[in-house]
């Protein structure tokens, strides 16, 4: 009998396991744990490479993103330069903040532009905040854009940056581009954003960047199920307590090349699962 044969026998006989399920789970927990998310992420990606055929039409509908629209209109003065999908990104998740009193800030300021669709898209009521490392990007300073200059790696820049800078709601990571940039950013403004607010970081691909490999472990933090029990003894309904993570982020999404996270409008203190109807059928 091979090492690890016997290891799950041990382990079947320790525990007094009697089912086959017992028995798949022991070997999971022996065989797979150690190096589960390596292992399961590598079978996703092989799946993804090789066996994947989705639907899609052949033609996209007529465009009605007013990004879009302002993007493709736009052949003259500051430049902006975005990947053209990242438009039906933003709208998916900026549209809530269009002509509320918005506060926007977004790393990486370059030719101004982008500042300047900001402020055409989500109305006059917003107030942008631009960041960049090069000191030639204050000329974008004006009334309702104020400019930090800065390095979005070193946590002191931000630390310091977040004593006069308002609650975000949205964060836009248009900057280096590296790991050590977006996580450091991630970490030092996800904590200064307002309920409901949105995070957005670009240009997660290539390798080298980790960062979407480190939003997987938020993501798994987001999953964990500890304290699930059922609200009282008629059993119609699952509840689980929330974790402080768990309350506040609404949703991470990932894309080709970008990542978003939301936050929960009001903090939720449990995730429930109510049964409705009658009829069980086992
Ligand atoms: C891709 S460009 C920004 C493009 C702009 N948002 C647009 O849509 O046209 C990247 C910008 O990030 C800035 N940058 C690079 N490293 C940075 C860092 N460590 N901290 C802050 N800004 C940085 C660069 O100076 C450059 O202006």
């Amino acid at each position: 009998m091979n090492f690890p044969a016997r290891r799950l026998l041990g382990a079947i006989k320790r525990s007094s396991i009697a089912t086959a399920a017992d028995i798949a789970t022991a070997a999971d927990n022996l065989f797979y744990r150690p190096f589960r998310n390596e292992a399961v992420t590598r079978t996703g990606r092989h799946f993804a490479k090789s066996s994947l055929s989705l639907p899609v039409h052949q033609t996209s509908k007529p465009d009605e993103n007013p990004l879009r629209t302002y993007f493709n209109a736009h052949r003259q003065g500051p430049g902006i330069f975005k990947w053209d999908h990242y438009f039906d990104v933003y709208h998916r998740h900026f549209s809530k903040f269009r002509g509320r009193k918005v506060t926007v800030l977004e790393i990486g300021i370059w030719s101004g532009g982008s500042l300047l669709m900001w402020r055409d898209y989500f109305g006059a009521d917003c107030t942008i905040y631009g960041v960049d490392i090069k000191s030639e990007c204050l000329v974008y300073e004006n009334a309702f854009t104020h400019i930090l200059i800065g390095d979005q790696a070193d946590p002191r820049f931000w630390a310091k940056a977040k004593q006069n800078l308002p609650r975000l709601d949205v964060v836009i990571d248009d900057g280096g581009h590296t790991y050590a940039q977006q996580r450091t950013t991630l970490e030092c403004l996800l904590p200064h954003m307002s309920p409901g607010g949105v995070y957005v970081c670009e240009d997660v691909h290539g390798a080298e960047n980790r960062f979407a490999t480190f939003s997987f472990g938020i993501v798994n933090a987001l999953n964990e199920a500890k304290l699930i029990t059922y609200a009282d003894a008629s059993e119609k309904q699952l509840v689980s307590k929330t974790s402080g993570l768990q309350a506040a982020i609404k949703a991470i999404c990932f894309y080709p090349y970008i990542i978003t996270i939301e936050l929960q409008d009001a903090a939720v203190s449990q995730l429930i699962a109510p049964k409705h109807g009658t009829e069980w059928s086992f």
